[in-house]
């Protein structure tokens, strides 16, 4: 069962005189990465072969993640009127490929180390729509980010439950868990999203640089976060790891993330900027 349905959502309350275009194209490019959450649940099932509950709790979660794409998208075609999402994520499907497609392993090298993946997203992106509802001004959006917020912070529960598990027979240790955690991360910044950035805003014709499309995309996603957001999410990241997510260490983490976080977003802008 969804939690929420596309219709639940107020869409006549649609103020466009409140749609900010800098979030207009975080949008666009954020539909595109969660309808393809399809693709990850046939891996996930791939990886998972002989773990029915797990199974069907991914796709489940495979569901909300394309309800996530599926609203977005209609979203942006409210605010932007000649964007046409269907053609946009025909675009991306043609040009992007999740890159473990093809896997029958988790290229992890260990389900706890899916999971701890599968952990660092749903950090990523249930602190990303708790900042983007914070920061848009447009009331159906601010209730669409929140709403799949919350189905995010539920995606993490459920692959950190899983992941402990996992955990107890496979019993990886912690400094590859903290390595899989931080690999992971770093992949924010591959074609993924990049991509999606490109295929939501460029004009038709325009080139594909990486450098630029991911400099366009994290200068203005970066910006919609407040250290509150940034804290949540190094909380559970540390959790999924194993480590305390309270107490010193974690103060000292969040702001070292902070700080990193601003450090990047600044190195992003430069970047944007010049392109
Ligand atoms: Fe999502
Ligand atoms: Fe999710």
């Amino acid at each position: 069962m969804k939690h929420w349905r596309m219709d639940d959502v107020a869409w006549d309350r649609f103020d466009g005189a409140k749609v900010d275009p800098e979030i207009l194209a975080l949008v666009k490019a954020a539909a595109m990465v969660e309808r393809n959450g399809i693709d990850y649940g046939t891996y996930l099932n791939r990886v998972f072969a002989d773990d029915p509950d797990f199974r069907a709790a991914a796709d489940r979660w495979s569901l909300e993640e394309v309800q996530h794409g599926d609203t977005l998208g209609r979203w942006a075609m409210l605010a932007d009127p000649s964007w046409d999402f269907e053609a946009a994520f025909e675009r991306y499907k043609a040009g992007y490929h999740l890159p473990l497609l093809e896997a029958e392993k988790s290229v992890r090298g260990s389900r706890t180390g899916e999971l701890i993946a599968r952990c660092m997203v749903e950090s990523g992106t249930s602190s990303y729509y708790s900042a983007l509802a914070d920061a848009a001004q447009e009331p159906v959006l601010r209730d669409i980010c929140r709403l799949i917020a919350a189905d995010e912070f539920r995606h993490f529960k459920l692959f950190y439950d899983h992941m402990k598990r996992y955990l107890t027979r496979e019993r990886i240790g912690i400094w590859r868990r903290i390595r899989i955690a931080a690999g992971r991360i770093g992949e924010s910044e591959d074609d993924e999203l990049a991509y999606a950035f490109y295929c939501g805003n460029a004009a038709p014709g325009t080139p594909y640089r990486h450098e630029k499309a991911i400099a366009g995309y994290m200068s203005r996603a970066m910006t919609m976060y407040r250290y509150h957001h940034m804290a949540r999410a190094t909380g559970m990241i540390l959790k999924a790891v194993g480590l305390r997510p309270h107490g010193r260490f974690f103060t000292v983490a969040a702001r070292a993330a902070w700080w990193l976080m601003c450090s990047r977003r600044q190195k992003f802008l430069a970047v944007a900027r010049e392109a």
